[in-house]
């Protein structure tokens, strides 16, 4: 008998008791090798002595101060540290509790923003069809995981959703990466056009789409387009990097590796490690000055921003990660990773793609690789990997709807960045094993 109102009420979850460095217990003293970070959220691992004494220092100086009455050192310290690593242009943290809390922040303070001008008139948000940024009423409009986002739409604002950049499944076979990301810029371009491009506030993307796809990067040169059209226009760009961000994908920030820099970009699951619950708007000191200059604040406030236990996690993991150089870590066995995969799939006739940036990997299933024939989603391939990944002592977060919401199954990697060669062994070998035994499944079925 339970009282937690779980996941799913037809499941049974293990109890985890106790967690060190890769690894996860459950209470029947099974062990897990966390290849998947939960969701991506464990960057050090589990029970860094570092970060859990900080966290306790944090406590017996001060736990909780309003910010409405304070500020406190640590939150000032998370904020100095955040900016120092920035995207150009970059040079204020607002501090809140999870990815879907930045996105909030982040699209309040988009209108917020174009308020401040005066241009009212700009109320229209676009973004992208099979995206997440979470679950709360905003975040979850600009999502675009369609069939999800279905049943609740009565409770939605109306964004505007244009297509993700999605080689593997979305590239046609007479463009090349340069055509196809030309096109979709000119998608944007049209949406812009037809919703009047003084009407429109924002551009939102995940810079690596992360859970609905499977660690999608865009093709090169696909997001300069973007930040152009967006700078043409007065439109701001608010990338999501609540879980490509924070060195996962082997550069502190994502659009590093574009080449561009957002006006607005929220943060999450890596900035704490999962030490304690936090996310954070990056916001532009354009914008800030805008602010100053205007009502000299952001209306958008909750009981819990800057929390210090949480700002105490942040510093400690970031500093470790600093300090010890991880993001050259999470390059080089993200390398290995990489190659890893692509030995024991490259020539798997139920796998179809290995791509991802970084420890942030995806794996793509099919049941036909050269015609790119998803299985039947009634299989809930996806779901029976999991299963059988936790059996052979293996998280990994799976999904559903790679391809349109509905079809497509996809496995995402997004080990700690302490993982050595082994680990990146142990990974692959035991993914193999889970694979094979959700597909032999599912044939006997
Ligand atoms: C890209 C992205 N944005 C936003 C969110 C929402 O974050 P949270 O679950 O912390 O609210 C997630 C969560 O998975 C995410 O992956």
């Amino acid at each position: 008998m339970t009282h937690v109102l779980h996941r799913s009420q037809l499941h049974k979850y293990p109890t985890a008791v106790s967690g060190s460095g890769v690894h996860l217990y459950d209470s029947d003293g099974n062990a897990y090798f966390d290849a998947s970070g939960g969701a991506a959220v464990s960057c050090l691992g589990h029970g860094n002595a570092e970060v859990l004494d900080a966290m306790r220092r944090q406590m017996d100086s001060v736990a909780y101060a309003h910010t409405s009455f304070f500020t406190t050192d640590i939150a000032e310290e998370l904020a100095e540290l955040v900016m120092a690593d920035a995207p150009d242009g970059l040079s204020h943290l607002h501090i809140c509790n999870s990815g879907s809390e930045a996105i909030e922040a982040c699209l309040k303070m988009a209108r917020h923003y174009f308020n401040e001008r005066g241009e009212t008139h700009r109320i229209n948000i676009i973004s992208r069809r099979q995206s997440y940024h979470g679950i709360t009423a905003g975040a979850f409009s600009v999502g675009g995981r369609m069939p999800a986002r279905a049943p609740f739409e009565p409770l939605l604002f109306n964004a505007h959703h244009i297509s993700p950049c999605f080689a593997y499944r979305e590239q046609r076979e007479d463009e090349t990466e340069e055509d196809y990301a030309a096109r979709l810029a000119q998608e944007l371009e049209d949406k812009i056009a037809e919703l009047g491009p003084d009407t429109v506030a924002a551009f939102v993307a995940e810079t690596v789409v992360g859970a609905t796809l499977g660690a999608v990067p865009a093709v090169p040169g696909y997001f300069k387009r973007i930040r152009e059209i967006c700078n043409r226009h007065g439109i701001l760009l608010i990338l999501d990097e609540v879980m490509c961000g924070m060195g996962r994908t082997g550069t502190l920030h994502a659009c590093e590796q574009e080449a561009i820099a957002p006006d607005l970009m929220a943060v999450a699951k890596g900035l704490g490690g999962g030490y304690a619950p936090i996310g954070a708007m990056l916001c532009s000191q354009q914008i800030v000055s805008t602010i100053t200059e205007g009502s000299g604040a952001f209306p958008h406030s909750q009981t819990y921003n800057g929390h210090p236990l949480s700002c105490a996690a942040a510093v400690a993991v970031q500093q470790i990660i600093k300090r010890d150089n991880l993001l050259q870590n999470v390059q080089e066995r993200g390398t290995d990773l990489d190659r890893r995969l692509n030995e024991q799939f490259g020539n798997h006739h139920h796998v179809g793609d290995v791509r991802g940036r970084g420890l942030f990997r995806g794996v793509e299933l099919v049941s036909d690789r050269a015609s790119k024939t998803p299985f039947n989603p009634e299989t809930k391939l996806h779901a029976k990997v999991k299963q059988a990944a936790m059996k052979h002592g293996l998280m990994v977060y799976t999904m559903g709807g790679t391809v349109d919401g509905i079809t497509g199954d996809h496995i995402l990697l997004a080990p700690p960045f302490i993982v050595d060669s082994n680990d990146v062994d142990t990974i692959v070998e035991r993914l193999g094993l889970a694979i094979d035994d959700a597909i032999g499944h599912i044939a006997s079925q």
